[in-house]
């Protein structure tokens, strides 16, 4: 294969969030998040792991920062802890909180690095869920009073923010799996929190716009790359049903400002969407400047409408259960997730079509394998297989005239996996748990080459 050269002016980045690698979960005023509940919860996540430590990167910061040196990436994308700026979700900043992700953009900035600040990767303040969480309207609010907080101190240094991380991870598996925190099993808190979600992405937009003119700001969503399982029309019908509770339900609002008229048909038995107020969807669809994509594996769905459903079993496709997923037999990474690149650069030009001329990002895209520092390092091949193919993938669909303007890797750090906790490491750097060793793996070796030549390798 050749070489392949990215626009001038590509950004290459690498991604990480604040639960999942900070650590100092009660220092400097930091209150808990329902993420510390969750995770202490017994049988919640993986052998009992807490993000109380994680990588300790609260105190090694500065360490890790050379790591996004030392491959040569011009951006770094990081979440902000709510609960570390504004404690209890309410009142005024906390300085000290406020103070570390200063010190890290002035750090970043120095490196020359564009830093990219998420304002929301999953870490509601604990006070907030005990008020209703994202089910409760109020919150919405809520998020876009601090999001005004935080942009209003780092905005004139930061350039590029992204108001939610995934909110169908938010909604579909906080409140309705119970996979993820808060661990509630409802439908109704689940599309409840689904708009509430949204509603404070619009509201935080039109809060932090006046503040500090021409910076770009946007939201990333994991939609979902969905293939039918067969030609039948039942399955075209299925993967209709899940690009609607799955893609739709945000896209939709966020870029036309209406709900999809055939999710709502959908939905009709479970709910008549009644939280949806007047003037909901124009302030959801307040204009964007980006949109991030996080990318890691595509489904084929078949039809099971002839099957039982269970309804104790807290599927996250409300409204249309009787689906399945079916393995097509393609290789998977330690997530047990197929590998199909080609998913990515089919679903850059389906946003694209929707979206316009909308710059689009890849905010993430990685694999987790099981490695193992060796003699010589970490080498982690099947990664740089893996990221070598997703980029070829984005190239392709940048040629095929996709608005496609910067990659984020997942993860500059191997890290808290959520409910998997430290068994999956996605890492371009291996992290040694107990001794809080960095060790840069064969892929962001790899990675920095891609990032410093501007081009994918030949292979
Ligand atoms: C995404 C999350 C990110 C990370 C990757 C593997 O859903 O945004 O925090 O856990 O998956």
């Amino acid at each position: 294969m050749t070489e392949l050269n990215f626009p001038d002016g590509f950004r290459w980045g690498a991604a990480t969030a604040a639960y999942q690698i900070e650590g100092a979960a009660a220092e400097d005023g930091r209150t808990p998040s329902i993420w510390d509940t969750f995770s202490h919860t017994p049988g919640k996540v993986r052998d009992g792991d807490t993000g109380d430590v994680a990588c300790d990167h609260y105190h090694r910061a500065a360490e890790d920062l050379a790591l996004i040196s030392g491959m040569g990436l011009g951006a770094y994308r990081f979440s902000v802890a709510w609960p570390r700026i504004q404690p209890g979700g309410r009142g005024p900043v906390n300085q000290a909180g406020l103070d570390f992700y200063r010190r890290l953009v002035d750090d970043l900035l120095a490196r020359g690095i564009e830093p990219w600040i998420t304002l929301y990767h999953w870490d509601l303040p604990q006070e907030l869920e005990d008020s209703g969480g994202w089910a409760a309207r109020d919150t919405a609010y809520r998020f876009a009073e601090f999001s005004a907080l935080t942009h209003e101190a780092l905005g004139d240094r930061v350039h590029s923010w992204l108001t939610l991380n995934e909110p169908w991870c938010s909604a579909m598996l906080g409140y309705g799996t119970g996979e993820h925190a808060p661990g509630h099993q409802d439908k109704i808190a689940t599309l409840r929190a689904a708009h509430h979600l949204m509603l404070g992405h619009g509201l935080a937009i039109q809060a932090m716009r006046p503040q500090h003119a021409g910076n770009q700001l946007g939201i990333t969503l994991n939609l979902h790359a969905f293939t039918p399982a067969s030609d039948a029309p039942e399955d075209a019908d299925a993967v209709r049903r899940l690009d609607g509770i799955g893609n739709r339900i945000f896209l939709d609002p966020l870029l036309r400002g209406e709900f999809p008229a055939d999710l709502r048909a959908d939905l009709a038995p479970v709910s008549d969407l009644g939280h949806i107020q007047d003037g909901d969807l124009e302030i959801i669809s307040a204009p964007i400047d980006l949109l991030g994509l996080n990318y890691y594996s595509r489904s084929a769905i078949a039809a099971a409408e002839g099957e039982p459903h269970d309804p104790a079993s807290h599927s996250p496709w409300i409204g249309s259960e009787r689906v399945r997923h079916i393995s097509r037999g393609l290789p998977v990474t330690d997530m047990g997730w197929e590998i199909d690149p080609d998913g990515l650069r089919q679903q850059l030009l389906d946003v694209h079509a929707v979206a316009g001329d909308l710059p689009l990002y890849v905010t993430e895209n990685g694999a987790a394998y099981p490695d193992k520092p060796g003699p010589d390092g970490v080498d982690d091949p099947e990664r740089v297989a893996y990221l070598d193919a997703h980029l070829r993938a984005c190239h392709s669909a940048i040629s095929a005239g996709v608005p496609l303007k910067g990659y984020f890797a997942w993860s500059l750090l191997d890290n808290f996996e959520w409910a998997h906790g430290y068994a999956k490491r996605f890492g371009l750097t291996y992290v040694d748990y107990p001794t809080q060793t960095r060790i840069p793996k064969t892929s962001s070796h790899w990675y920095g080459q891609v990032a410093r030549n501007n081009a994918v390798p030949t292979a």
